[in-house]
């Protein structure tokens, strides 16, 4: 199976990821660390948007979903802005792709992000960030086969909930 996790920024996409992987024993691909490793001329993904602007990026980052196409066995945590590529939906929920939504409210996110915004360069200006966040919404929830929501949740938690909907599809 080939478990794809969406959302907006700060939603908990790779710590989230991370420990599911670890508790299906499944492989564990953050894809903006793996867009780093295929492009290691860059430093972090600010300074792919600095040199060459967001549309490189997205180039870049349709690249690196395609790359997973076959994975299986396999969590992958995304992007916030994947989803915005339709063509990036397709390629996620080939083979298999289960996509899951960790719909999170903006004050939540907020908090969680706090002035880290150094390294995400579509939060570093918070009002841009909030049109951006209900510009994205609508997306995420069509793009999804399951949503949970997590505001009220620490990660173990949403990871147990994930597994006990994985297993009533199952
Ligand atoms: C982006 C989200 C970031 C990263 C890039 C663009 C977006 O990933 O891919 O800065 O458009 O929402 P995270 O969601 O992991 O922060």
């Amino acid at each position: 199976m080939k478990i794809v996790l969406i959302g907006f920024m700060g939603s908990g996409k790779s710590t989230i990821g991370a420990q599911l992987a670890e508790q299906l024993g499944y492989t564990f691909v953050d894809l903006d660390s793996l867009l780093l490793q295929q492009n290691p001329s860059f430093g972090d993904i600010a300074e792919i948007f600095t040199k060459h602007g967001e549309d490189h990026f997205r180039a870049l980052e349709r690249a690196c979903v395609r790359s997973q196409r076959e994975a299986q066995q396999t969590v992958i945590s995304t992007g916030g802005g994947s989803i915005i590529q339709p063509e990036n939906i397709e390629q996620l929920r080939a083979h298999g792709g289960l996509l899951i939504y960790l719909d999170t409210s903006f004050a939540i996110i907020q908090q969680r992000i706090g002035t880290e915004t150094s390294t995400r360069p579509l939060f570093m200006d918070v009002d841009k960030a909030k049109t951006l966040y209900n510009t994205r919404r609508q997306l995420y929830e069509d793009a999804a086969d399951i949503t949970i929501q997590t505001d009220t949740s620490t990660p173990q938690e949403v990871c147990r909930h994930i597994l006990s909907q994985l297993k009533a599809l199952t």
